[in-house]
């Protein structure tokens, strides 16, 4: 059967690229766009078998419906990629609160809403994996390195949703882990950055495709690194 991966946040940047290279694996993408017509046009240009689920993390209203549309449509999913971020300055000690709650609402709850729509829908799968896109600056050696508190601490409060769901979900078959994409070129990395897309995504598209089923790790470039 068709193996079926959802993505968000897929429309453009390390996420568009993670679909391109599953879709050309021949997996059935799902990706997940909050803006439908920009994720139709990414469509298009796709390799494989791919459909576009308008998905903004931050709606719980948003969120339903995909998982409601999707467990109507398909039945089960196979692997989910919380991949949509944003990322942003300011320090602990000076940044306004409601830009701090923006930078959560997106990077820490919009996760922790993908993951409770979407287990029902995991569990009916016989090799159910997440993938948390989190970042080398969510580290606990790099988590207190100034300029950037709330994304670096989003980033350590995700790599600690790992954890926690590694365990909860375990039971149910469901492996999780974090990774590290590296510094990619992307509207978020910018143009100074040494990493492509393809190598952005690839540590991604193995741990949803080919990676052995450990469970409650951080990886970059295939490799565990520290928390
Ligand atoms: N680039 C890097 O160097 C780097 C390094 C470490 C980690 N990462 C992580 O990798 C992930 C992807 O980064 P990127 O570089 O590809 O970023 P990007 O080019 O800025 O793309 C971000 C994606 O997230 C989507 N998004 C933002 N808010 C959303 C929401 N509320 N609901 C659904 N989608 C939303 C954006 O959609 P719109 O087009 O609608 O805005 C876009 O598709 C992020 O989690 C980031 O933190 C990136």
């Amino acid at each position: 059967m068709q193996k079926i991966a959802l993505i968000t946040g897929a429309n453009r940047g390390i996420g568009k690229e993670i679909a391109r290279q599953l879709a050309a694996k021949h997996w059935l993408v799902l990706l997940g766009s909050r803006n439908e017509g920009a994720g139709l046009q990414v469509a298009q240009e796709m390799p494989g078998s791919v459909e576009v689920v308008p998905l903004d993390v931050t709606q719980d209203e948003s969120v339903r419906q995909a998982a409601k549309h999707i467990s109507q449509t398909h039945g089960h999913l196979d692997v989910l990629i919380n991949n949509a971020g944003i990322y942003g300055p300011g320090t602990l000690h000076t940044m306004d609160l409601g830009e701090f709650r923006q930078m959560y609402e997106i990077n820490f709850y919009g996760p922790i809403r993908m993951v409770q729509a979407f287990v029902p829908l995991l569990e009916k799968s016989d090799d159910a994996r997440i993938v948390q896109m989190s970042s080398g600056m969510g580290s606990l050696a790099s988590v207190a390195s100034g300029g950037f508190a709330a994304y670096n601490l989003s980033k350590a409060g995700l790599n600690l949703q790992t954890m926690m769901l590694a365990n909860e979900l375990a039971p149910k078959g469901i492996v999780v882990n974090s990774m590290c994409p590296g510094w990619v070129a992307t509207e978020m990395g910018g143009t100074n950055a040494p990493r492509t897309v393809e190598q952005g995504a690839d540590t991604a598209v193995w741990l949803a495709t080919e990676a052995e089923r450990d469970t409650g790790r951080f990886f970059r470039d295939r490799s565990v690194i520290p928390w």
